[in-house]
Formats: structure tokens, C-alpha cells, sequence
């Protein structure tokens, strides 16, 4: 559907260290590392999911990526131009390409503003059109976000509307100065499965009518493999698993993917489902952090090798890559 290898957006070696302040006077703070080295190309046209679970820095890779936070090391290129550091016009002309839609819709719709006031700021801001043609576009964006008839909902605020409703007007906003790039941060964690099926499916619509490359954050597989061509799947800041989704999903090879399949209820038949196993019962002690993030838990690993050494990302296949000296020795076996 997509030709593979035309990257619109390309993260390398990305790293972002939050500085925490002590909790009383004098004492230091803690870094937190929320993403360690992370690279990724993201193809035109795709949909790509970024899973893992809680702290994962799922939010924080989005968050960068539109610019509302700077990296501390590495680059992120959106059609081969750096997007960090950009001032004035680049920077304007940057933020219409690239937008972010959050996970709680309560919170990301200003409650003062009417749906025309938010859905139209964009153009607005971008200075596009006059009054006239910015309600026909406002008008526009709201039907094919499925909020229709568009002047039932033109002069509501967000409080008369239902979640779905203000996800999908939260949408509208993003799209309305049509975007080369959309993240979506969990948009449907706060909704009903049917509410969000109609959500998946309006960026589904995204991508197939007006072919928006796309970033979907998810903790959930199953969503992930509903709605992307390729995942990948990060734990405490690390690249794990990077592939297509449907080959992550049936056949994945990194012991910390094969834990998270283990704790989702499963998914088409039961004849496919298997038990993985590779997650410990209780965590094993490290000493010190040398190894892959997921020696404490990992119930395959090798004593020795992984809790010495971080592994990097390897290819096995087409394009499916994994971060795991189990594999990796069977690879060169
Ligand atoms: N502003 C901040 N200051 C300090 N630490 C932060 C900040 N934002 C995020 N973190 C930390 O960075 C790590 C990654 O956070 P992030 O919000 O990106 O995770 P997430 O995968 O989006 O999680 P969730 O699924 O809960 O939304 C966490 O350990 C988090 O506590
Ligand atoms: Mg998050």
C-alpha cells in the first residue's frame, strides 16, 4: 500500500533524560531516563504503533516529536530536514505539518472556547482564509470526523458533548490544517471498546482517504494490530521489538513482547493462543543496571550475557528487529 522505504519522519539515536528535583531541600534529584537511544524510520502512509506499558516514554517520544520538549542527544528529521532548534518560520511552517492528539479529551478541549473557536485557532494562528471560508472548512472538518450535521455542533462547548464526541472534535482540530504527519497518544484509553472502534476507524479514514502518515501510542497490542502496519515495542525507554504488526504479533520474538501477548485476554481463537512463560514470578536482584532492562524479568535469560551487556537491535527477518542475545545467539547458531 505504502512504499517502504520513503521515511516522512526519522528519529536517530534519541535520548531524553528527565531531571527530577530532590523531594527536600539539598537532597539532588534522580535522572530519569525515559528514552535511551532510540531509532526508528516511520514510512509515508503507514500507521505506525509505538506500545508499551506505563512509563514506558511512549508520551515523552511523541512529545519530542512534535516539539514540545527537546532531545538530549541524537536527531529527529521530518522529511530529511532536523526538526530540533527550529525559530520562525521554519518553526511555523513545521508545526502545520506535525500534530498530536491527546489521550483525555476532557482535558485537551479548552472549556471556555465554542467547537468553531477551537476547531477554527488553527487557521486562525496560520492565518488561512477569510471568516467566510474558515467556517466552510470548519464545516468540512467536523463531517468528516463524523460530527454531523457540523452546525448542530459549530457554536457547543465541549461540556454538552459526549468523550467520543470531543475526541472526535480534538481530531478535527488536528486535521483541519492538513497534516504531513498525526501522533495519537492513546486516544481512546478514556472511551467505551464501541466509541473507540469509531475512533480507530476515523484514523483509519485518515490514512486511507487523505494518506496521513501516522504515529498511534498504545499500551495495547490488540489495538495496535487492529489498526497499524508496523509497532514497535519499547519498555522503560528501550526499543525491544521493531517489525510488522501482524508478524510482532503472531510471532514474537522478544521475551518482554511474548510477556505483554501473555497478559492481554486473548484475541481471535483459542487454538492460536500459547503461553510464553518469559516473564519471572518474582524479580531476580541486580546489582547494577549494565545489562538489558529486562534482565530482572526476563525467565529466559541468560545469567551471565544479558546481565553483563545491553543488547542492541538486530534483524531477523524483513524488517522485523529485536533487541535479545538469546536471539541473537540463535541467530548466529
Ligand atoms: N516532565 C517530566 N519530569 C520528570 N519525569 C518525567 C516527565 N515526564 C515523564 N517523565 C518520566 O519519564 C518516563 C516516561 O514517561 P512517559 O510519560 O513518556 O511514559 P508513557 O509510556 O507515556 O506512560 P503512560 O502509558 O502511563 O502514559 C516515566 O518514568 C515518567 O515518570
Ligand atoms: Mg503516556
Amino acid at each position: 500500500m505504502h512504499k517502504r522505504n520513503e521515511s516522512v519522519l526519522e528519529i536517530r539515536d534519541v535520548s531524553k533524560i528527565y531531571k527530577t528535583k530532590g523531594a527536600f531541600f539539598g537532597s539532588s534529584g534522580k535522572d530519569v531516563t525515559a528514552l535511551n537511544r532510540i531509532s526508528l524510520d516511520i514510512f509515508k502512509g503507514e500507521i505506525f504503533g509505538l506500545v508499551g506499558e506505563s512509563g514506558s516514554g511512549k508520551t515523552t517520544a511523541g512529545r519530542l516529536i512534535v516539539g514540545l520538549e527537546d532531545v538530549n542527544s541524537g536527531e529527529i528529521l521530518l522529511d530529511g530536514s532536523e526538526i530540533v532548534g527550529l525559530r520562525g518560520r521554519a518553526q511555523k511552517k513545521f508545526r502545520r505539518k506535525v500534530q498530536m492528539i491527546f489521550q483525555d479529551p476532557y482535558q485537551s478541549l479548552n472549556p471556555q472556547r465554542s467547537i468553531y473557536d477551537t476547531v477554527s485557532e488553527p487557521l486562525k494562528i496560520h492565518r488561512i482564509g477569510d471568516a467566510s471560508t474558515r467556517k466552510d472548512l470548519v464545516r468540512e472538518t467536523l463531517q468528516s470526523v463524523g460530527l454531523s450535521p457540523p452546525d448542530d455542533f459549530l457554536f457547543k462547548y465541549p461540556h454538552r458533548l459526549s468523550g467520543g464526541q470531543r475526541q472526535r472534535v480534538a481530531i478535527a482540530r488536528a486535521m483541519i490544517l492538513n497534516p504531513e504527519f498525526v501522533i495519537s497518544d492513546e486516544p481512546t484509553s478514556m472511551l467505551d471498546a464501541s466509541i473507540s472502534a469509531q475512533i480507530f476507524n476515523i484514523l483509519l479514514e485518515m490514512r486511507n482517504r487523505l494518506g496521513v502518515t501516522q504515529m498511534f501510542i498504545t499500551h495495547s497490542l490488540a489495538a495496535a494490530r487492529y489498526l497499524c502496519d508496523r509497532v514497535a515495542v519499547i519498555y522503560r525507554g528501550n526499543l525491544m521489538e521493531v517489525g510488522p504488526a501482524e508478524e510482532v504479533i503472531r510471532n514474537p520474538k522478544h521475551p518482554y513482547t511474548q510477556a505483554l501477548l501473555d497478559a492481554v485476554p486473548k484475541f481471535g481463537h483459542d487454538r492460536d493462543a500459547k503461553r510464553y512463560g518469559s516473564l519471572l514470578i518474582k524479580d531476580r536482584d541486580v546489582d547494577k543496571d549494565a545489562g538489558c532492562v529486562f534482565f530482572p524479568r526476563c525467565a529466559v535469560a541468560h545469567e551471565d550475557r544479558c546481565g553483563r551487556k545491553q543488547p542492541g537491535l538486530a534483524q531477523l527477518g524483513d524488517g522485523h528487529f529485536v533487541a535479545c542475545f538469546l536471539l541473537e545467539a540463535m541467530h548466529e547458531a
